[in-house]
C-alpha cells in the first residue's frame, strides 16, 4: 500500500478552488495527448518486450561479469534509482552493474576502461536522441575497448542499443551492425521512461521483478496523486518555492535524484516552478536541519517513509532501530511544522518492486499535473536544449 497523509503536518488547505482546473487536466490525460503514453502503463511496454527483456537479462546474467549502462538524465536515473533502492547495502552482485555516460569525468572513463580488462562485458547504451554529449563520448570510448576485446560476431551479443524506434545515429549503428535493440516509445520523454525498456532492461539484469513494478504502478490511486499536486501548487502560491524530498532510508538516495529530475525538468520553465531539493535524514538534519527549522521560510517537505517494523535491538532504548527512525521522522516533521515548515507524508509498506512502482507512477502523475497547473508544457526541456547548443558551438570552433 501507498498511503498519504496530507493533514497531520500541513496547515489547512482549500482544495476545492482547483475543481475546474483539475477537470480540464483530467480531460487532457484521458484523451491521451502528446507525450502522455507513460500515463497508460500498457503503452510503456508490450508483453512481447517484457518477455524479451526477461530472456535477454537471464542471458546477460549468465554471460558477463560486468554490465555497463551508458546514459544520462532520464536514460539513466530511473534504472539507477530502482537498482540502488533494492540492492542490499553490502553485496557483490553478478553481473556487477555500473553506469557510465552520466558525467564528463575522464578519470571515471579511464578507470572503467582499465576495469573492463579482465572481465566479460556487456553494454547497454541508452539514448532516445542518440546524440547526447556525455553518453556519446562514453559510448565511443567504451565501444573502442569492446572492439579490441571482442570479435564482430561476439559484439552482436554484447552490445545492446536502447533508442528511438526509427531515427538517430545509434539506431543507424545498430541496424548496420546487427546489434540487439530496444525501442524507446516515441510519445514518452526521458524522465517519464523508467517503466519502458529504458529502465526495465537494466533493472531486470539486476535481478528485480519488472512485472511487479508495472503492477505497482497500476495500483496507484490517481486522485491522490492529483491531491498532492494541488497541495504543492497551493504551497508554491504561499511562496514555498523549495520542495525538500525528505527520506529516512539512504537506499532511496537515487530514487530522490530521479524525483528531482522529474519535477525540476517538468515544472522549471517560464521563470516558474518549485525547486526540488532533498534531505537524506537523519544524516542531513545534522548539517542542514538548522536551516530547515529557522532559515529563510521558502521550504516545504515531502517525506517518503517506509512502514517497516524494527527488529534490531540496542542497549540504549527499548525501541528497535527502525522504530527510532520512524519516531525521528514524525517528531522532526512536528518540530518543522511548529516552525512553519509544512510536510506532505507519503508512506509505503515495504521497499520492494511493487511499492517502488507505486511511487514512480504516483510522482509521474503529480509532476505532470504540477506542470499543467503552472500552465507550462510538462514534457519539454527548452533550457536543457539551450545549454546543449552552446557547448556544441564551442566544441565545433
Ligand atoms: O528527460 C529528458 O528528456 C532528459 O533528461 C533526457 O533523458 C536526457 O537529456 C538524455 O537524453 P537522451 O536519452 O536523448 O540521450
Amino acid at each position: 500500500m501507498l498511503k498519504t497523509d496530507f493533514k497531520t503536518y500541513l496547515k489547512d488547505k482549500n482544495l476545492n478552488l482547483y475543481k475546474d482546473k483539475i477537470e480540464k487536466i483530467k480531460n487532457i490525460f484521458n484523451t491521451g495527448g502528446k507525450m502522455l503514453d507513460w500515463y497508460y502503463i500498457d503503452k510503456c511496454i508490450s508483453p512481447k518486450e517484457i518477455d524479451s527483456i526477461k530472456n535477454i537479462s537471464q542471458n546477460i546474467q549468465k554471460n558477463c561479469d560486468l554490465f555497463i549502462v551508458i546514459g544520462i538524465g532520464g536514460s539513466f536515473l530511473g534504472a539507477k534509482a530502482i537498482i540502488s533502492a533494492l540492492t542490499p547495502y553490502f553485496s557483490k552482485n553478478k553481473p556487477e552493474i555500473v553506469f557510465a555516460g552520466n558525467s564528463l569525468s575522464e578519470e571515471y572513463l579511464q578507470e572503467l576502461i582499465k576495469y573492463m580488462d579482465d572481465k566479460e562485458v556487456i553494454i547497454n547504451v541508452i539514448s532516445k536522441s542518440g546524440n547526447t554529449l556525455e553518453p556519446s563520448i562514453a559510448f565511443d570510448i567504451i565501444y573502442e575497448k569492446m572492439k579490441i576485446k571482442y570479435s564482430n560476431d561476439e559484439l552482436k551479443k554484447r552490445i545492446i542499443v536502447t533508442t528511438d524506434p526509427k531515427e538517430g545515429i545509434l539506431r543507424e549503428l545498430a541496424n548496420k551492425n546487427d546489434y540487439l535493440t530496444f525501442d524507446i516509445p516515441t510519445q514518452i520523454g526521458g524522465r517519464y521512461s523508467v517503466l519502458t525498456t529504458v529502465g526495465l532492461l537494466p533493472i531486470a539484469v539486476a535481478g528485480f521483478d519488472i512485472e511487479k513494478l508495472l503492477l505497482g504502478a497500476k495500483q496507484v490511486n490517481v486522485d491522490e496523486a492529483f491531491r498532492y499536486a494541488i497541495i504543492r501548487d497551493i504551497l508554491y502560491k504561499e511562496h514555498k518555492i523549495v520542495e525538500l524530498f525528505t527520506f529516512y532510508e539512504p537506499k532511496l538516495e537515487y530514487f530522490i535524484e530521479w524525483l528531482k529530475q522529474l519535477f525540476g525538468e517538468t515544472q522549471g520553465k517560464n521563470k516558474l516552478g518549485i525547486l526540488p531539493s532533498s534531505s537524506n535524514n537523519t544524516r542531513d538534519l545534522h548539517s542542514l536541519g538548522q536551516f530547515y527549522q529557522e532559515g529563510t521560510p521558502i521550504i516545504f517537505e515531502t517525506i517518503i517513509g517506509i512502514n517497516k517494523k524494527g527488529k534490531l535491538k540496542n542497549n540504549l532504548y527499548t525501541h528497535f532501530v527502525e522504530d527510532i527512525n520512524m519516531i525521528a521522522l514524525k517528531q522532526v516533521a512536528f518540530a518543522h511544522l511548529d516552525a512553519g515548515v509544512e510536510s506532505n507524508l507519503i508512506i509505503i509498506d515495504k521497499l520492494d518492486e511493487l511499492h517502488l512502482g507505486m511511487l514512480i507512477y504516483f510522482f509521474e502523475i503529480a509532476a505532470a499535473v504540477g506542470g499543467y497547473l503552472l500552465d507550462v508544457n510538462p514534457f519539454d526541456q527548452p533550457g536543457v536544449t539551450a545549454y546543449k547548443k552552446l557547448i556544441e558551438i564551442e566544441l565545433k570552433k
